[in-house]
């Protein structure tokens, strides 16, 4: 039976439309976004859930060309030591893209803040449950602009006391991620890493189990 709460058959096939689509981008048009389209997406970012109820998101727009530089080199440099780390794959990771800092129309740092240790609603034994709101955050923001037909793509290739230390961010708070927005020519219809055969997904009978992790065979 439909639940009596359910959505109407168009707005369920758009929310499964979007989560199907949304897709990491790396390639930008320099095109800016409207007025207002920013502020949309960073407010659907904060009405994510978040453990106790404790938004442990800032955001941190960078528009100083110069910081943007700064941040890109960071980037850069990570994205070589990561290759470093991959022996025979190296040329091939090397070859993807993985980040549009310099063509995208806004840069957005996410961030934990200090002083999360006074949160313990559901952190005492995890702590980490605020990385996982501030996912569901970015998350939000992804589909949203995928669903406004913006592109949006996480950066996480970057040395975060460095990146903290360009923001002035203060001790014990953390950057997550660098987030590029913007304009695309067209999305990608599969994940870049598949198109570019750097990876495949594996489909959900993979990862579901049931009452007990599998044997190893
Ligand atoms: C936490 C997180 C960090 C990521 N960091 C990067 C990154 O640094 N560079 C990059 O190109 N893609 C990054 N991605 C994007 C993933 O590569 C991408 O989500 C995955 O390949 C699946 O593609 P799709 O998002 O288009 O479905 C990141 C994604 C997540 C969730």
């Amino acid at each position: 039976m439909i639940s009596e709460h359910s959505y109407s058959q168009p707005e369920k096939e758009a929310v499964y439309r979007v989560i199907k689509e949304r897709r990491d981008m790396r390639h930008f048009s320099q095109q800016p976004l409207e007025d207002g389209l920013l502020l949309r997406l960073l407010t659907v970012a904060n009405q994510a859930p978040s453990v106790g109820l404790m938004q442990p998101w800032r955001f941190i727009r960078v528009t100083n060309a110069p910081l943007k530089n700064d941040i890109k080199k960071l980037v850069e440099a990570e994205r070589v030591a990561t290759a470093n780390l991959l022996d025979e794959r190296k040329g091939e990771f090397l070859k993807l893209k993985v980040e549009g800092i310099s063509e995208c129309a806004e840069l957005i740092v996410v961030a934990l803040p200090d002083g999360r240790e006074k949160h313990v609603f559901g952190r005492r034994t995890m702590p980490d449950m605020d990385l996982a709101s501030v996912s569901c955050a970015i998350q939000n923001m992804w589909l949203a602009a995928r669903a406004e037909g913006i592109g949006l793509g996480w950066v996480s290739l970057f040395e975060p006391i460095q990146l903290a230390n360009l923001l002035n961010m203060p001790e014990d708070s953390r950057p997550i991620a660098i987030l590029c927005i913007g304009h695309v020519e067209k999305f990608y219809e599969k994940p870049m890493l598949i198109e570019q055969k750097w990876g495949e997904a594996a489909p959900i009978e993979d990862f579901l189990f049931e009452n007990s992790w599998p044997e190893k065979v």
